[in-house]
């Protein structure tokens, strides 16, 4: 594996068209999920420097913390609960631009403000989300969608 390329300077979209290819490639020939997932959480810390960023896995009927960069985490979330299980209900991504206004925000740390979820689909089933939070309001939007849902699909192929 070689230094990974981040380049703040460009706009978000030609952030994540920089960085996707390089996380293709830094899976490439690697079968160990943890280890894929750990460095996939590393590259997108590394490029967009949020707060938190990390996966959840499905294990026997709710979600356990996986990989992931950020302060600790809340290690267990039962279906439906928080925005992770809403994600896992709904099985679709979900965008929340103050977690102070979602009912049932899971609170792992106070300086989260808002949130993305997208899950990660095998044979229309979600096996795990991505998690990611940020420290300022309304940080994620429809591109981070677009591309974070790509990113999700090359996951789904790495289980
Ligand atoms: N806030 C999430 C819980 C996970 S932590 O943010 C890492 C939620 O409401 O599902």
């Amino acid at each position: 594996m070689h230094e990974l390329v981040v380049n703040a300077d460009l706009n978000k979209d030609e952030q994540y068209s920089s960085l996707l290819p390089q996380i293709d490639a830094l899976c490439e020939g690697e079968p160990d999920l943890i280890a894929n997932l750990s460095n996939i959480s590393a590259a997108l810390q590394q490029q967009f420097h949020w707060w938190w960023v990390g996966f959840y896995f499905i294990k026997n009927e709710e979600m356990v913390l996986g990989p992931f960069q950020g302060p600790v985490a809340c290690t267990r979330i039962a279906f439906g609960k928080g925005v992770c299980g809403k994600a896992w209900e709904s099985k679709g991504t979900i965008i929340i631009d103050d977690v102070e206004k979602f009912p049932g925000h899971i609170a792992c740390s106070s300086n989260s403000r808002s949130e993305i979820v997208v899950p990660i689909l095998k044979n229309q089933e979600v096996i795990a989300v991505l998690d990611i939070d940020s420290e300022q309001l309304s940080k994620f939007e429809d591109t981070d969608k677009k591309y974070l849902e790509r990113l999700c699909d090359f996951i789904a192929t790495l289980f």
